[in-house]
Parts: structure tokens; sequence; C-alpha cells
């Protein structure tokens, strides 16, 4: 049986890989971004009542949701700890943070009634070993990872589990493409964190479940 998967940010070159790995498998995917373009819906994952609609449109078409992947992301950084904006501070709250509680909070009981469902954040290595340049940044992805493991926690016993997959950063070939000398040794490929994401299918929900994975080791 084909899983229903829903992808939230799936607009940037990450998200496309997300999604082109899941319909290689065959599953039915639901694209969301912000604006709609190449086909996803158009939603605002900063609107609670507006992610409610989506969760419940999902289940009326499909009946279920067997994953959800959460790659709204966003970064702002400062010269210094003392230079940090809090205005930053506000919209990476709003990118990271209120996206994946609107996010989780929608879905969690849809992923509770899974036989075998999947919740996943991709954090940042920043998240454990910030800087005085992303404080807000840090600290939004420390909060990111806290609340995916209270979701993890309220899945325990059940069929599924939520996981964090750790990078430092994303790389795809129109990166290289635009900047064909820079070492992207550190970086993570689009391609390979889809695989990543997908491969949190291959073990058994509790062994994947409150799990931080890091991909750069
Ligand atoms: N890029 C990196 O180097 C890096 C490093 C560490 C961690 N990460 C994490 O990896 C994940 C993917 O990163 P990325 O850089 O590929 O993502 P990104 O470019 O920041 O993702 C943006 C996606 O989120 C959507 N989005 C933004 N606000 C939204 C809203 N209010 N409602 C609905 N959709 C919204 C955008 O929609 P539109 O397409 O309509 O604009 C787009 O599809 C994120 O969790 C990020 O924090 C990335």
């Amino acid at each position: 049986m084909s899983r229903v998967i829903v992808v939230a940010g799936a607009g940037s070159p990450s998200g496309q890989a997300v999604v082109r790995r899941f319909t290689e498998l065959g599953d039915t995917v639901v694209a969301v971004s912000r604006s709609g373009r190449d086909g996803a819906l158009a939603v605002d994952l900063q609107d609670a009542a507006a992610v409610r609609d989506l969760a419940k449109r999902v289940e009326a078409e499909h009946g279920r949701v067997d994953g959800v992947v959460h790659l709204v992301g966003g970064w702002r950084g400062s010269k210094s700890f003392a230079e940090t904006s809090l205005d930053d501070w506000d919209q990476l709250h709003g990118l990271l943070i209120r996206t994946l509680q609107n996010v989780s909070l929608a879905f969690e009981p849809l992923l509770r009634a899974s036989e075998n469902g999947r919740f996943v954040i991709v954090s940042a290595k920043a998240a454990q070993k910030p800087t005085q340049t992303n404080a807000a940044y840090a600290a939004a992805k420390a909060a990111a990872e806290a609340w995916t493991l209270s979701l993890a926690d309220a899945l325990k016993g059940s069929a599924s589990a939520a996981a964090i997959l750790v990078i430092t950063a994303l790389v795809h070939d129109g990166m290289r493409a635009a900047n064909p000398g820079k070492n992207y040794a550190a970086f993570t490929d689009v391609d390979d964190l889809a695989r990543a994401v997908a491969g949190l299918w291959d073990q058994d929900a509790a062994a994947v479940n409150g799990q931080r994975i890091d991909l750069t080791a």
C-alpha cells in the first residue's frame, strides 16, 4: 500500500528532492508551500487555522497520513552577538518554530493513527554548537528540536515516530554550477537528504522515535 506523505515547504530544491524521492517510491505526496508554485498546495503554515484545514482536507481526500516532512527553513545571522537583531528572531520564530508547531499539532492525531508513520525535521549543527554570529538561528533550531522531541514522546507506544536529521548545510546542482570552485565537502546534497528521510522507514518506529540523526557524521 502506498504511503501518504505531506511535504511542508516543498518548493525549495530540498523539498523538490524529497517530493521526487517519495514519488519515485510510488507514494502519494501532498506538497505544500507558501506560494503553491510547481503544483504544490498554497498554504500559509504560520496560520494555525489554515494548517488545521489542510490536515482535514488531506484526511478527507486520502483517509490517512503516514509521513510529514517539515522543510520550512530560513537563516539570519549577525556580525557579533551584540549586533543580533531580535527582528531576525521574530522572523526565524515564524519560519522555523511556528510552522513546525502548527504542522505537528494539526497532524499528530493522523500520525498516531498511522500504521507506520514518521515525522521529521531537518536541524542544523548550530543548534548544539551555537556561535555568536547565529544566536537567533541556533536558538530557533534548538527550540524546533525540543518541540520535535515532545512530539516523539507523544508518539511513544504508537506505530509512528518523530525524528531529527542534522546537517551543516545543503547543496544542490544549481549551487555547484553557480560556484564551481567552492568546496562543498561539508554540505549535504539534497538527494542524500531525501534518501535519509525515506530511510526513516527502514527501521522500526520505536528505534527511530526521538532520534537525532547526524547526516554529517
Ligand atoms: N539550506 C541549508 O543550508 C540548511 C542548513 C541547515 C538546515 N536546513 C534546514 O533544512 C530544511 C530545508 O531547508 P531549505 O533551505 O531547503 O528550505 P527553504 O529554502 O528555507 O524552504 C523554503 C520552503 O518553505 C516554504 N515556506 C516558507 N514559509 C512558508 C509558510 N509560511 N507557509 C508555507 N510554506 C512556507 C517556501 O515556500 P515557497 O516555495 O512558496 O517560497 C519553500 O517551499 C529546513 O528545515 C532548514 O532549516 C537547511
